[in-house]
């Protein structure tokens, strides 16, 4: 019997050999952030590999211009291999272990999440009707949201805190200047390195061709999320500064910040899904994809369900739609640290990590 002594790679060890590949080619020099990052190392500690992972944006146009991709014998596939180091970063930087990779890489773990959270909704809402209450105060009192939804923000945010000190350790960055954050904020917002430097988009869905499409989805989705979390905040400044509690009016802020965002969220959700159902799965982290669609569909059920909600203001429907809604944020905020969602926080970090880098 011969023994197969091929070595087993990590995900962290692929992407290596592919970089130190791109490295003596360099064709690839003005596509994207990574690029200029990685010609600037001779060798890749895991720390860079983890923040060049983090710094690439899944564009594909490097996988297009490749002359090294199958068949040819050095297999690249950086947009790949890099994806996968994405997921396995972000599940070992979150606590508990292994949580991550569970929701990052099982779609139905989220959607037994959501059915969990709808379900403590309809009970908190069945067990702890407030005897007075007008809105939706009539069904779960004020103290009672506060006491669940508290917690549930801000533990998540601490582990979320946690993860990036973890993150900030690991790729040596070094105390956070204010133009070092503002650089990363802008290249953030404008999703800089989401074109493989062609200012006309990725290459995401449509093979060699480039399109604007998954950028505008994002935005969508990135600017309805601001919008919504807008809304709440404008809600609490209404409860706790001006004694105004809700139901608010048509026209008030909270109303006039959430109706778009949720409609961006909602639209933006669905496109991005939509995308994801076209693209090529080989070129993304394969073993992610059915947690990465269950985390956009949350994000679409999010905003949707809050639209229905808003539409069945004063009907019978309010009590069952607001356990709906209010089970799918709480879904959202829990699972958080552990979903497709920690990329923004690391993709950020690793924004601000490569403005230290370049100086800025
Ligand atoms: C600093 C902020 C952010 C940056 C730099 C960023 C960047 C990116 C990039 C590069 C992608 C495409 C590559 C990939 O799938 O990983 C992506 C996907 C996505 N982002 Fe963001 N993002 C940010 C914040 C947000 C926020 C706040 C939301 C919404 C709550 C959001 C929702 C999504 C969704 C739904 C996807 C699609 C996932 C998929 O197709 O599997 N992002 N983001
Ligand atoms: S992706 Fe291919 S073409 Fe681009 S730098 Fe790397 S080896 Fe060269
Ligand atoms: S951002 Fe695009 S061009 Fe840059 S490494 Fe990632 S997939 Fe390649």
């Amino acid at each position: 019997m011969s023994l197969d002594t091929t070595p087993i790679l990590t995900a962290t060890d692929e992407a290596r050999r592919q970089l130190e590949i791109c490295n003596a080619c360099r064709y690839c020099e003005g596509y994207c952030a990574v690029f200029p990052a990685t010609f600037a190392e001779r060798a890749f500690s895991d720390g860079d590999i983890t923040q060049l992972a983090n710094l690439c944006h899944n564009c594909r146009g490097c996988y297009y211009a490749c002359q090294y991709t199958e068949p040819h014998e050095f297999a690249l596939n950086l947009p790949a291999a890099l994806a996968e180091v994405r997921v396995e970063s972000w599940d070992r930087f979150a606590w508990p272990g292994g949580l991550g990779r569970l929701f990052q890489t099982r779609g139905v773990a989220l959607a037994g999440a959501l059915i969990l959270g709808i379900a403590a909704l309809f009970w908190a809402m069945a067990a702890l009707t407030p005897e007075r209450g007008t809105g939706f105060y009539a069904h779960l009192s004020h103290t009672i949201m506060v006491a669940i939804f508290g917690p549930a923000f801000l533990l998540p945010i601490l582990v979320i805190a946690m993860g990036l000190r973890g993150y900030w350790r690991e790729t040596g960055g070094t105390r956070v200047t204010l133009s070092q954050l503002a650089s990363a904020l802008r290249d953030g917002a404008s999703l800089r390195n989401l074109s493989g430097g062609a200012a006309h988009g990725c290459n995401y869905e449509k093979g060699d061709r480039y399109t604007l499409a998954r950028k505008h989805a994002h935005q969508a989705v990135f600017w309805g999320f601001l919008l919504c979390f807008a809304s709440t905040s404008a809600g609490t400044v209404l409860h706790y500064g001006f004694d105004l509690p809700a139901p608010y009016g048509a026209f008030s802020l909270p109303k006039l910040l959430g109706v778009p965002g949720g409609v961006l969220l909602t639209l933006g959700a669905l496109g991005l899904a939509g995308l994801k159902l076209r693209a090529d799965r080989s070129l993304g982290a394969a073993s992610a994809w059915g947690g990465e669609m269950a985390f956009v569909l949350l994000l679409a059920a999010t905003g949707a369900s809050g639209l229905a909600l808003f539409a069945a203001t004063g009907t019978a429907l309010v009590a069952p739609l607001l356990a709906l809604h209010l089970g799918t944020v709480l879904t959202f905020f829990l699972t958080m640290p552990y979903s497709k969602m920690v990329h923004g926080a690391y993709r950020l970090a690793a924004l601000v990590r490569d403005a230290q880098r370049k100086g800025a």
